[in-house]
């Protein structure tokens, strides 16, 4: 399990999502089901089986975050980038994904742009968070 998910994740770190071919070639590499392989890929929030934006925003949907205003947060969010979570806008710039806590409920609402936290969100924040990543 452990070389199946190291094989997973450097195909993450090096393309940026985990294609179908790759995960073919880590079935076949490790004699492993492709189900398997797909399974794992999919299981962990982290991993993509498609190539995502420059930038990836990950809004929180658990419920502290929920209670603290986070509905309107991501529906402005989603006003803002013109796309459904789960999709990336036209210009690759931006992927929208909905994530459990990311262990910011301190600073509920809350989400990550790539690896960054972003707190006590309000539509009016959106903005000009959206603004500050090219
Ligand atoms: S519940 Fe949203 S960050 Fe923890």
């Amino acid at each position: 399990m452990e070389k199946l998910l190291n094989m997973i994740k450097e195909e993450q770190t090096q393309n940026g999502y985990v294609s179908e071919e790759a995960m073919n070639h880590i079935s076949q590499d490790l004699e492993l089901p492709l189900g398997h392989v797909y399974g794992v890929t999919t299981f962990y929030s982290f991993l993509s089986t498609a190539p995502l934006g420059r930038h990836v925003i990950r809004i929180c949907k658990s419920i502290p975050c929920l209670l603290q205003n986070g509905e309107s947060v991501a529906a402005s969010l989603q006003k803002e980038l013109g796309i459904a979570p789960g999709e990336t806008t036209a210009d690759g710039r931006f992927t929208f994904l909905l994530a459990n806590c990311i262990g910011a409920c301190d600073q509920a609402p809350a989400m990550l742009v790539d690896d960054v936290v972003y707190g006590n969100l309000t539509p009016e924040r959106i903005k000009t968070i959206l603004q500050s990543h090219d």
